[in-house]
């Protein structure tokens, strides 16, 4: 089964809209003109502008959040709708830092998937351990637990339609990336458990990488054969860097 490798930039909160642009007129032109998928998440105040630049260009943008209601009194929140009618493809759904900082839980995820597929969004679901959950060997049960919970109101039929990122939180930010092997072991599991819901899903849905993925240690990473691309964060804001790690995927 071959699987299109799709390669994320998460700019989390960096990048004014004129930052962006700017970014996008260096990224442009050195992509390769067939490969790997590109998507890049700016902040919400972006996205606009972002996605009015990639008009006729095989970039997607996504947000890197998103409400489950419809609508509603939710402050400071964004719906959906409001992403689609922005030309918006694409959603990243619980994020560490969302978790961590901003009491996502996998209650309101296994709520926020299903919206994002009804409307019509990709969603990028992040899930992975903490250091301390590594250390006490509680990996796959954290996973296990992340993939069952945040996917269980998604119909089997609709599981390819998501993309995974295995995201160790040890990793983000951190310079210490993981292993090829213990990227490839954790993104095996998460197919595994996707599998248990249906077997061909699995073969199709897409798992990413994410944690201190640089352009010196992309290719290895990439060649895994369960992982099938990468969701960057800081080597993302350096639009030469960010190219290397696209080029990387197209070999
Ligand atoms: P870094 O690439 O900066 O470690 O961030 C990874 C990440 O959180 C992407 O979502």
């Amino acid at each position: 089964m071959s699987r299109t490798p799709l390669l994320a930039a998460n700019w989390k909160m960096h990048k004014t809209v004129g930052e962006a642009l700017e970014f996008l007129d260096a990224l442009l032109p050195a992509l390769p003109a067939e490969g790997p998928e590109v998507v890049l998440c700016p902040a919400y105040t972006a996205l606009a502008p972002v996605v009015a630049r990639c008009v006729e260009t095989p970039v997607r943008v996504a947000a890197q959040n998103m409400h489950q209601a419809e609508s509603g009194a939710f402050t400071g929140e964004v719906s959906a709708a409001m992403l689609l009618d922005l030309g918006v493809e694409d959603v990243i759904l619980g994020h560490s830092e969302r978790r961590a900082l901003f009491a996502e839980s996998d209650e309101a995820l296994a709520e926020k998937l299903p919206t994002a597929l009804e409307a019509g969004l990709e969603p990028i679901l992040c899930v992975g351990e903490d250091e301390a959950q590594r250390d006490a060997d509680q990996t796959a049960e954290v996973l296990t637990r992340q993939i069952e919970a945040d996917l269980a109101a998604v119909e089997p039929e609709h599981l390819d339609r998501i993309v995974i990122a295995y995201e160790p939180i040890w990793a983000i930010g951190t310079g210490r990336t993981a292993t090829p092997e213990q990227a490839q072991e954790a993104v095996a599991l998460i197919r595994e458990r996707v599998a248990t819901r249906d077997a061909g899903a699995a073969e199709r849905v897409r798992i990413l990488y994410g944690g201190s993925v640089k352009p010196a240690n992309a290719a290895e990473l990439l060649a895994q054969p369960d992982v099938d691309g990468a969701l960057v964060g800081g080597a993302s804001l350096e639009a030469a860097d960010f190219a290397a790690i696209v080029a990387a995927a197209a070999r």
